[in-house]
């Protein structure tokens, strides 16, 4: 098969793409879903390498019984697949799993590297980052200087070059790593990594890159931008319920003691002492591992290697310029980031609609178009409270007041659209007449809604309940009805 129409297979293949639901007008009809930012939907042969795994299920690190055996070598193959997709060597580099998304990762890390190299105290963090990559290094770290973006307001975005070469010269070989994204969770923006890695390297310094928001989007390869360190979370590129991913160079590992202790990870342990090994990845992968959900991310990065992620990249630049100038265009809405001429990003677009609170924004897009999109702040409140710094003001909202009210958190956010591999133009052309649609008729939509909570809106007289939407009883019901088939002497 050809990489394009692999790529064309793989596009109509996730599970729950076409999922219908209600819409107020009394229709239901197939979902538009752009909340790949928060997470990606799954990838059905991948999820069929799983499924089809349990058949033959067991425990890893043993080489004994027969599915031991094949689950061990199961485990092992989607490592390689990991290091492979992200272009690192394997002699340089070791992929491990952690957690159930990226936070696992930047939290070991942190712990690990300012225990290691506790006489570089400062740690660099950009100011775009998802708290994620920010908060494990406050933590952890005596000093944690922010590093600014390029551009003021409503343009905000992309690391400033010229003021982080300063800031490495002011703090020289006291710098430990500086901590940055590959492209940012709220406007796309991306981040020149070989060059971060250069100025970041002539003081000794490491590279942590996260890239959770960059995985699914643009090729990426460690040894080429000579990154020391790269998180993601499977969950974000069409492995949900998979873990998150760290690979690292070799030499960082060696350098560091292991934070999460626990079996797998000894070579023996006596009651007065015990010894971890030395062999990677098993010293960072302690307890029992998630086996099903590293085979399934391994599948869907073994898919997406033999179609290309140029391949990718090049479909998902057509249609951010598209949805990134069908809003500007549309009168009363505002789109936030560096304009793609300026600074590169990925298919994650925030917005926001004049005299709409990003909720109602949110909750209107679902209730009468059946577009999901997400909304708040997205876990970078540093970022999106500068994007928003001039409206704000204009508001007479103190964007930096701690402990805000809820009427302000009703102001203080963005609706976002992001993209998977899934979100054709149709989806995004759905996108552009629905926010065409409800900034025309402002008044009656708001008049529609109330709030909720800190930053919700509910439609006053449509809302199905969560159990009518998905409900895992229901699903068992099936079974409980039917005892006597189910037994098993
Ligand atoms: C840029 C970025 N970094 C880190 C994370 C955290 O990932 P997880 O919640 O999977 O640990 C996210 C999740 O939204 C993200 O967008």
């Amino acid at each position: 098969m050809s990489d394009s129409n692999l790529l064309a297979q793989l596009q109509a293949s996730f599970i729950g793409r076409d999922t219908e639901y209600p819409t107020v007008n009394g229709e239901r009809s197939p979902r538009v879903y752009l909340d790949s930012a928060a997470s990606t939907l799954m990838m059905a042969p991948a999820y069929n390498v799983g499924h089809e795994f349990l058949e033959h299920y067991a425990s890893t690190h043993s080489d004994l019984h027969y599915a031991a055996r094949g689950a061990s070598h199961a485990f092992e193959w989607a490592h390689q697949r990991v290091l492979e997709f992200v272009g690192a060597s394997p002699d340089r580099y070791c992929s491990f799993f952690a957690g159930s998304g990226a936070t696992a990762g930047f939290n070991r890390m942190a712990a690990s590297l300012s225990s290691a190299r506790a006489e570089r105290k400062v740690v660099l963090v950009s100011e775009m980052e998802h708290h994620s990559n920010d908060l494990p290094h406050r933590h952890h770290n005596s000093q944690v200087v922010h590093v600014p973006c390029l551009g003021e307001f409503e343009r905000y975005g992309g690391l400033d070059m010229d003021r982080l070469g300063e800031i490495f010269e002011e703090h020289g070989e006291n710098v430990n790593y500086i901590a940055v994204t590959g492209a940012s969770n709220v406007t796309g923006a991306i981040t020149p990594l070989a060059e971060v890695a250069k100025m970041a390297h002539a003081v000794g310094a490491y590279l942590i890159v996260d890239a959770s928001q960059m995985i699914a989007h643009t090729p990426v390869s460690m040894d080429d931008a000579d990154i020391d360190v790269l998180v993601f979370s499977g969950h974000k590129i069409y492995a949900p319920g998979s873990p998150g991913a760290v690979i690292a160079k070799k030499d960082v590992l060696n350098a560091i003691k292991p934070t999460e202790l626990g079996g797998g990870m000894v070579d023996d342990v006596y009651i007065a002492e015990y010894m971890p090994t030395a062999t990677l990845p098993d010293r960072e992968e302690a307890g029992t591992p998630n086996i099903v959900g590293a085979i399934i991310l391994g599948a869907v990065l073994d898919l997406l290697i033999r179609a290309g992620m140029d391949k990718v990249r090049e479909k998902e630049i057509a249609l951010i310029d598209f949805a990134w100038n069908g809003l500007k265009a549309i009168e009363g809405v505002m789109v936030y980031g560096p304009e793609p001429s300026d600074v590169p990003r990925t298919g994650t677009i925030a917005f926001n609609i004049k005299g709409f609170d990003h909720g109602l924004t949110a909750a209107a897009m679902n209730d009468f178009h059946n577009i999901q999109v997400r909304n708040g702040c997205f876990c970078a409140h540093p970022y999106v409270r500068e994007l928003l710094k001039k409206e704000l003001w204009e508001m007479d909202i103190d964007p930096d007041a701690p402990n805000a009210e809820a009427d302000v958190e009703r102001k203080r956010g963005m609706a976002r659209a992001s993209l998977g591999l899934y979100t054709t133009r149709a989806d995004l052309e759905a996108l552009l007449a629905a926010v065409e649609d409800l900034a025309g008729r402002r008044d009656e939509i708001k008049s529609l809604y109330q709030p909720v909570g800190s930053n919700g809106y509910r439609h006053s007289s449509f809302s199905p309940a969560a159990m009518d939407l998905f409900d895992p009883e229901r699903m068992l019901q099936n079974f409980l009805d039917t005892p006597a088939q189910n037994a098993t002497e």
